[in-house]
């Protein structure tokens, strides 16, 4: 890699319309315009994760790993990214280790070149299988660090995480900003302590949400960041990532070039341009482009923010906003200060609303949060105070094994339970994911399928009557 160039990954078709359009864009929505994504020259382009294929079940109609297949035959020169939750794979709690190992191997056949895997306690144990299975499948293995701020997250720590991703054999590795609080000095030294440390390129992920994160990579850019996540212009900032275009533009003829034509650059913000207008008109969605500065006091990310207010209305409690605001870091620090990410940001969020409505903390406890301090999500940040422990939890014990390690195999279960529907391997995958989304979605595959066929029948029966 030539040091100095700065790579692109373009989050259009993942995080940026998963973060300003609820993740409803279509497959025939991204196919015309790949072939001019693919001249372009980008390091990569995110285009799957856990939401964008949950949409396509849920929302879309669509199977996902045919959307992955189709971009793919497009994208001839642009390697594919996708995001992974560890051993959370794409859904919400951890999977036994022969599911996890077979999605990751079926991405890869599928199309999939780079995967960035995560966790949401930096608990490394849950990242060590799909990180093997990854590089054993010959893809690109980025390891990641989420960020995230606390008395007890600083430097050092960020380092001794990225160390030992390193050591687990990770190709690069990413530091992932999912509320867009990473403030640009501290980046700078961040980017540094990592290059000092550790020879791995090193990727950042960041929202714009706060309105920091264009000088963010500017400053990591000067400390030696290889690689930004961007989103093309019509489909930039609030929410989602700094404006692509802004940025090659900004390091055009500098030693950090990224080489990428801005004329080809304008024909794919065109087509976005068009794309996100009928989202908006359909009333789908509203775009949310402002700052939210909340997020700098609470550090609750912006999709955080939109399901607390769902959570409240539907409660009839929209006054007490404030007081949840407030109530969630205090629900984070009883934690043990997980980083508000998927699906912790939900389980906090949740708690916080449960403990201002009852008016009584942990009067109503969820079982996921009861689970998470029994340590079945894996290790917090810092160990849970004895006092919280027993009021959540009680006398139970707290597991101190790998969370997956309880867990039995489970391929040869799902085969068997949806025998029926099978049209592909791919799909024990997408059960295994979702169970009652992609069942959903199988039957209605099989009605489609059975009314081509009765069109054929129809046809036929016209072409020769008896
Ligand atoms: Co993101």
């Amino acid at each position: 890699m030539n040091r100095n160039k700065i790579g692109i990954t373009e989050t259009v078709l993942r995080d940026a319309h998963q973060s300003l359009l609820a993740t409803r864009m279509r497959t025939d929505e991204m196919l015309p315009i790949v072939d001019t994504m693919d001249k372009i020259g980008y390091h990569s382009v995110e285009m799957w994760g856990g939401a964008t294929f949950d949409a396509c079940l849920r929302y879309l109609d669509e199977d996902p790993w045919e959307r992955l297949r189709k971009l793919k035959a497009g994208f001839k020169n642009t390697p594919l990214q996708m995001l992974l939750r560890g051993q959370n794979l794409l859904g919400y709690k951890n999977y036994p280790d022969d599911v996890v190992t077979e999605f990751v191997y079926k991405s890869v056949e599928n199309g999939i070149d780079i995967i960035r895997i995560f966790d949401a306690l930096n608990d490394v144990r849950n990242l060590e299988v799909s990180i093997k299975a990854t590089k054993k499948a010959g893809a690109h293995a980025q390891a990641t660090v989420v960020y995230t701020t606390s008395p007890v997250h600083n430097i050092e720590l960020f380092i001794k995480l990225a160390k030992e991703l390193y050591n687990m054999g990770a190709d690069s590795i990413c530091i992932k900003d999912m509320s867009g609080i990473l403030k640009p000095f501290d980046a700078y030294n961040l980017i540094k302590a990592l290059k000092d440390e550790i020879k791995l390129p090193i990727q950042l992920h960041s929202h714009y949400t706060s309105g920091m994160a264009s000088m963010t990579y500017l400053k990591a850019i000067e400390a030696g960041v290889d690689i930004i996540d961007t989103a093309i212009s019509p489909l930039s900032l609030g929410t989602s990532q700094p404006p692509t275009e802004t940025f090659v533009s900004i390091l055009k003829d500098t030693p950090y070039d990224t080489g990428l034509d801005m004329k080809l650059l304008n024909e794919v913000a065109e087509h976005f341009k068009k794309v996100r207008d009928t989202h908006i008109s359909g009333n789908n969605t509203s775009l949310v482009t402002g700052i939210d500065t909340n997020v700098l006091i609470y550090q609750v990310p912006g999709g955080m923010l939109s399901n607390l207010v769902a959570q409240l209305s539907q409660a009839n409690a929209l006054d007490k906003y404030e007081k949840v605001l407030e109530e969630i870091p205090r629900v984070r620090e009883d934690l043990g200060y997980p980083p508000l990410v998927t699906p912790l940001s939900q389980m906090v969020g949740t708690q916080a609303v449960l403990n201002v409505i009852t008016g009584e903390r942990y009067k109503m406890i969820p079982n996921e949060i009861k689970d998470y301090v029994k340590g079945l999500y894996g290790r917090p940040p810092i160990p849970i105070k004895k006092e919280i422990k027993e009021k959540i939890i009680g006398n139970e014990d707290i597991i101190d094994v790998r969370p997956a390690d309880l867990l039995k195999p489970q391929l040869q279960n799902i085969k068997k339970e949806i025998a029926e529907y099978i049209e592909q391997e791919e799909d024990i995958l997408s059960y295994a994911s979702f169970p009652q989304i992609a069942l959903n979605f199988f039957k209605y595959r099989r009605a489609q399928k059975y009314k081509i066929d009765e069109n054929i029948l129809d046809k036929e029966n016209k072409a020769y009557p008896v």
